[in-house]
């Protein structure tokens, strides 16, 4: 029978896919690591000497976009979250996988206006101009209906997932300076604004 929450009912996955999902799944085949098409190493989507900004970057999906961005040659990388010792073993770890490039950490909570500022005046303070930003940082709801959430859970979903997105790139696109390549590009990763990589 097909799961439920709340009064939800998701389809069910075929077993040959995914027998533990309870989501339907609209391709046929799944990947489980990158492959040829979308290699990090392919030169047109060459990444050399490119400053990249990670939002929640020393985890988890997080710590992979990094992983991808240092395998097709950014120059540098800065993780940004909120725990220090989490940040420093990740920009460890990256550093011995990819000596080349340069990883920088600097605290960040999404959620905190304050936070956020801070960062962007130390990115300046240090003539760090940004050309990719990839809004990774989020927190992911429990299978409730907004109803069951309360005003409060919702609002701190909203400052993390949303409000704190906007206003990271509200400073990225009015950075002064001059960027590497191409223009600026802003991936979104967290699953409720999800949206591909988008150019200014
Ligand atoms: N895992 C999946 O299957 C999946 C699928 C689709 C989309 N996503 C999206 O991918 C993103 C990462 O997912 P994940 O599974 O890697 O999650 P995760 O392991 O929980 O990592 C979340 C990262 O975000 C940071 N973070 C959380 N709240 C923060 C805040 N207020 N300020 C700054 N940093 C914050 C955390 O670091 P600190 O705690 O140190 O701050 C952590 O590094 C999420 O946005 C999620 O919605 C995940």
């Amino acid at each position: 029978m097909a799961p439920s929450y709340d009064g939800l009912t998701f389809s069910p996955v075929p077993k040959a896919f995914e027998p533990t999902a309870a989501f339907s799944i609209p391709v046929t085949t799944l990947h489980h690591s990158t492959y040829p098409a979308i290699s990090a190493l392919r030169p047109e989507l060459s990444q050399a000497g490119k400053t990249v900004l990670i939002t929640g970057g020393g985890t988890g999906v997080g710590f992979s976009i990094a992983q991808g961005f240092a395998s097709a040659g950014a120059a540098k990388i800065i993780l940004a979250a909120r725990r220090q010792d989490v940040l420093d073993n990740a920009s460890k770890k990256l550093t011995a996988e990819f000596p080349a490039v340069e990883v920088l950490v600097h605290p960040l909570d999404v959620s905190d206006g304050e936070s956020i500022a801070a960062l962007w005046a130390w990115l300046e303070g240090h003539g760090l101009v940004v050309d990719v930003l990839v809004l990774n940082a989020g927190i992911a709801s429990p299978p409730v209906t907004v109803g069951n959430m309360g005003h409060k859970n919702i609002w701190e979903f909203y400052k993390v997932n949303v409000y704190g997105h906007v206003m990271l790139s509200d400073y990225f696109i009015k950075q002064e300076g001059k960027r590497a390549g191409l223009g600026p590009k802003v991936c979104d990763i967290t699953t409720p604004d999800s949206e591909p990589c988008h150019t200014e």
